[in-house]
């Protein structure tokens, strides 16, 4: 174990303090043990195992097939190479439609190696679930913005908060998610202007998936941002391997980039 060795693991603790300093938070998703430990090696502070493991592993055209036991498996292959980074992992499509089957779920994540569980959305019912998992010492990580998990009622995957009364709503619900005591809020696809709004009203840092430059961290799928992944990517993705010959080379500069603050850039975000 790294941390043994010297190497100090990052807590929430740490990264809450890092946003209180204004420096920005690196994540990738990992779903496997080779990348896990890549990732530890080039400094990305914050891994995911998303529930896009549907799409990138399974080969799924969504999310919505993905089950604990599987966010699970590959949570425990991730973090049996985990040196120090932090480990959040997905609470699948239809997992935490109570509050009982809400932490069997995020129990099962935890014991397979996650620091925190990550849900989506924050109508009343997420938040009432937010609760019930915080106060039960479970560390939730809020996501909202365009949500994988609802994409067959979205009708398709499409940028969120674009109207008056959507990015309203958006407000008022990331307000609600962290009262309710989530310490981290992944912000997807929406105006990179709502992304700072809803960054500035917060204490909890924001990790945005095309939101802006304003977030207080950063995320892409691993595969995305390898240049990877088939077909036109989304336009928040910045394919990392462009003139590169490596993937620590690539990884290593997606961190440089989001430190610095170099990415996004306008042309990765959305007009409002
Ligand atoms: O499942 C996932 O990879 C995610 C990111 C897109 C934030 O939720």
């Amino acid at each position: 174990m790294g941390y043994l060795q010297g190497e100090k693991p990052i807590t929430i603790t740490k990264l809450l303090s890092m946003h209180a300093e204004n420096e920005k938070i690196s994540m990738l998703t990992a779903y496997d043990a080779t990348m896990s430990a890549l990732l530890n090696r080039c400094g990305v502070e914050t891994l995911l195992i998303g529930d896009s493991l549907g799409n990138v592993i399974q080969g799924h055209k969504s999310t919505t097939r993905v089950t604990v036991e599987q966010v699970a498996y590959h949570t425990s292959c991730v973090a049996r190479a985990n040196t120090h980074a932090f480990i959040i992992a997905d609470l699948p499509f239809a997992s935490y439609g109570d509050p009982v089957q809400a932490l069997a779920s995020a129990a099962e994540l935890i014991h397979a190696g996650a620091d925190m569980v990550k849900l989506e959305g924050g109508g009343e019912w997420q938040i009432e679930i937010i609760q019930y998992l915080v106060e039960r010492n479970v560390p939730v990580c809020a996501h909202l913005g365009l949500l994988p998990q609802s994409v067959h009622v979205l009708g398709g995957y499409k940028v969120q908060g674009k109207t008056k009364d959507a990015s309203k709503l958006m407000c008022e619900q990331a307000l609600a998610c962290e009262a309710a005591g989530a310490q981290m809020l992944v912000l997807e696809a929406i105006p990179s202007s709502l992304g700072k709004q809803i960054t500035s009203s917060l204490n909890i840092p924001t990790i945005g998936i095309g939101a802006g430059p304003d977030c207080s961290g950063q995320v892409l799928v691993l595969q995305d941002m390898l240049g990877m992944s088939p077909g036109k990517p989304p336009k928040f993705v910045k394919n990392f391997m462009d003139g590169r010959s490596s993937i620590e080379a690539a990884v290593k500069a997606y961190v440089r980039e989001v430190k610095s603050g170099k990415f996004p850039k306008p042309e990765h975000g959305f007009a409002g």
